[in-house]
């Protein structure tokens, strides 16, 4: 059985799916970290599922491999951005163009082996660029609603 979070990624790409008081063709999905071991996986399904233009935004570190994303690639199926969720005026940029609606998230220090021997990274990653992350989002989408 789905867990709750798996229902509500797949009700959001089935392809019968209607966002409320938008037009989801025209829709732009930001996803960090879709260079990933769940990014990736997500990416094609969302692909295969959706017809919203898809942004994905990865720093590639050791664990990203872009590789696993390069049919999407060579067919301009996805747009790809090198970052970090850390850049706050990355992101904000990002927002200005693309003007998403929805972003997904799985840009994270994921290994807690390596979190033990260098914490650093993890707290800068997964705190503070989680941080950045949600202000670029909720200053987009506050403009939004003010205009
Ligand atoms: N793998 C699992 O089984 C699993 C299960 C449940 C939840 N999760 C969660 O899902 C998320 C993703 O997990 P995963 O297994 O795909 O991790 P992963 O380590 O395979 O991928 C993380 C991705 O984030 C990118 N990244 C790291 N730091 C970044 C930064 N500062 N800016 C931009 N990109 C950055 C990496 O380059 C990589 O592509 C994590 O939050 C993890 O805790 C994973």
């Amino acid at each position: 059985m789905a867990s709750m979070a798996q229902e509500v990624l797949l009700q959001m790409v089935r392809s019968d799916y209607t966002a409320p008081a938008c037009n989801r063709a025209q829709e732009s999905w930001l996803i960090t970290g879709g260079a990933g071991f769940i990014g990736t996986n997500f990416i094609y399904m969302a692909a295969e599922r959706s017809s919203a233009k898809l942004v994905v935004l990865d720093k590639l570190t050791y664990a990203g491999n872009l590789v696993n994303l390069q049919p999407l690639l060579d067919s301009g199926r996805i747009e790809f951005v090198r970052g970090d969720i850390c850049d706050q005026a990355l992101l904000d940029r990002q927002f200005g163009t693309h003007g998403f609606q929805r972003v997904f998230h799985f840009a994270a220090e994921s290994h807690v082996d390596r979190s033990i021997l260098g914490p650093d990274e993890f707290v800068k990653t997964n705190v503070n660029g989680t941080c950045c992350l949600l202000q670029a989002t909720r200053q987009a989408w506050e403009d939004k609603t003010d205009g």
